[in-house]
């Protein structure tokens, strides 16, 4: 079993005293946890303070976007050097509101990836059709481009410390969550995928995490998902309730696996 990885992606949201209370009860709450990897993905000008919270713990720091180049003339951008800097380890590449409203494309998400393993830090490549697309039938069609941009010219060492988070986009931020599934067809998919370009030993070992409506009534369900190993949580990432609960109950699947 992969150890699960449950990453809250705090978006466009909170103020600076929000980020450093959430950060720091979450600390406090999953102090001791063991077998599970936790994340917090605040605003970048909240990272520095966030990073002061959770220094010291085993809590992942990681921002939201990160462009390509490490310095120049991108007014309104930080580079992989910047966010390192105030403490990052990791990084959401390709979100599906980056692709969607901001325009990113799979070369864009392409070069960001590449920056990323470039600077030592670690990528969650977001993937995920969006409604029209599933429903016409081209969900596997969708990923699989998003995959094969996304990963070109990646050293497969580089691939198998990806993380990968499904995000089907019609689930996102609508309460209409993926079915178990619906989403254990997509990542038997992503890894087969993985397994025809990049060979067994690497499509074992990256993680595939689940984003889109996950609450703590459904958590359970998606994680006990064989090609399912950690979620991308956004609203119930925002309340630290929620968002220990779902951590607490992918820890007692690593106790007691199904
Ligand atoms: P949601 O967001 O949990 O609010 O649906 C998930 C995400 O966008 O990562």
């Amino acid at each position: 079993m992969l150890r699960p990885f449950i990453a809250g992606n705090w978006k466009m949201n909170l103020t600076l005293k929000e980020s450093k209370d959430l950060a720091g009860s979450i600390r406090a709450d999953i102090e001791g946890m063991q077998g599970v990897d936790v994340g917090a993905f605040p605003p970048s000008v909240f990272l520095e303070s966030v990073y002061s919270v959770l220094k010291g713990s085993s809590i992942i720091l990681g921002a939201q976007n990160m462009h390509w180049e490490d310095n120049g003339a991108f007014t309104g951008e930080v580079s992989g050097s910047m966010i390192k800097d105030v403490g990052c380890t990791h990084v959401i590449l390709g979100h599906s509101e980056r692709r969607h409203i901001f325009g990113e494309t799979d070369s864009m998400i392409n070069l960001k990836l590449r920056a990323a393993f470039a600077r030592g830090i670690m990528p969650i490549f977001c993937l995920g059709e969006r409604l029209e697309e599933r429903e016409s039938g081209k969900t596997f069609k969708v990923i699989e481009k998003q995959l094969k941009t996304g990963l070109e010219g990646l050293k497969p060492d580089d691939v198998s410390m990806l993380t990968i988070a499904y995000e089907p986009v019609w689930a996102i931020g609508t309460g209409k969550n993926a079915t178990p599934a619906q989403a254990q067809e997509v990542h038997g998919h992503i890894r087969a995928l993985l397994e025809e370009s990049h060979g067994e030993d690497v499509s074992t070992r990256v993680r595939i995490q689940y984003g889109g409506s996950v609450k703590p009534d459904n958590a359970a369900e998606i994680l006990a998902q064989p090609d399912i190993n950690g979620l991308l949580i956004g609203g119930a990432s925002l309340k630290k309730d929620s968002f220990c609960k779902i951590v607490s109950v992918a820890f007692e699947q690593v106790r007691s696996p199904v």
